[in-house]
C-alpha cells in the first residue's frame, strides 16, 4: 500500500504541526506520512520540531522572492522533489494564489482557530480571530479544518469541534484552549481521513 506524502507548511510555533507529528507516532495518521515541512520563515519554531522529529525541510519565503509566481514556484518544486499528495497548512500565514490552490484542488486543507463561517476571511488569523471572537461576545468559539480555495477560509468544512468560552478569557486563554481542545484533535484527525482517501484512489490507479 502506498501512502499519501504529506508535506506540512508552517509559520510560527509549530504547534499544530507537533500535534500532526505526535499522531503519527501514536498510529491516528496511518494512511499518510509527514515527508517535507515547508516553512515561510526562517526563524520559525516549527523548522526545530520537524527537525528533531528527523522530517526533512524547506524554507520558502515570499519576501525573499522577485514575485508571487516565484515563491509559489520554489514550493512547487519542493512538492514535486517529495511527491507530495497532501498540503496541511498548520499556521502558515502566507497568502497562496488562486493559480496555485487550483492545481492543488481537493489537496490542501487548513485548521482556522474558530467555527468557520465566524471570524474568518482576510484578516482573521491567530490571535486577532480570539479578540474578534470576544469583543463580539460569542459564548461558544472553537476551531475548523477545511479544504483551501481562492476564498480566505471559503473550501469546503472537513471537521469542526466547539469549544466554550469562559468568564475572564483572554485571547490568550481561549486561543490556548482552542489549540488543546479542538485544533490539535481535528487537524490529526482530518489528515488521517483525507490521507485514507488519497491513498485508497492511489492504490486504485496502480
Ligand atoms: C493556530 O491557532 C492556527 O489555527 C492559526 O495560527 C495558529 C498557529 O499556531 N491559523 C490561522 O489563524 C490561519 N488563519 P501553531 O504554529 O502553534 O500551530
Amino acid at each position: 500500500m502506498l501512502k499519501t506524502n504529506i508535506a506540512v507548511f508552517v509559520s510560527g510555533g509549530g504547534t499544530n504541526l507537533q500535534a500532526l507529528i505526535d499522531a503519527q507516532k501514536a498510529g491516528i495518521i496511518k494512511s499518510g506520512e509527514i515527508k517535507l515541512v515547508i516553512s515561510s520563515s526562517p526563524a520559525a519554531y516549527a523548522l526545530e520540531r520537524a527537525a528533531m522529529a528527523g522530517i526533512d525541510t524547506a524554507v520558502v519565503s515570499r519576501k525573499e522572492a522577485a514575485s508571487q509566481a516565484d515563491f509559489e514556484k520554489g514550493i512547487t518544486d519542493a512538492l514535486e522533489k517529495y511527491d507530495i499528495d497532501l498540503i496541511v497548512l498548520a499556521g502558515f500565514m502566507s497568502i497562496l494564489s488562486a493559480d496555485f490552490t487550483r492545481r492543488y484542488e481537493n489537496r490542501i486543507i487548513n485548521v482556522h482557530p474558530s467555527l468557520i463561517p465566524s471570524f474568518c476571511g482576510k484578516g482573521f488569523y491567530g490571535l486577532k480571530v480570539h479578540e474578534e471572537a470576544l469583543k463580539y461576545g460569542v459564548k461558544v468559539s472553537g476551531a475548523t479544518v477545511h479544504f483551501v480555495n481562492e476564498i480566505p477560509d471559503g473550501g469546503k468544512i472537513i471537521l469542526q469541534k466547539a469549544v466554550e468560552i469562559e468568564d475572564g478569557d483572554t485571547p490568550e486563554t481561549l486561543q490556548k484552549r482552542i489549540m488543546e481542545k479542538a485544533e490539535w484533535i481535528i487537524l490529526p484527525e482530518a489528515t488521517e481521513k483525507i490521507s485514507k482517501e488519497i491513498m485508497e484512489e492511489k492504490n486504485a490507479a496502480i
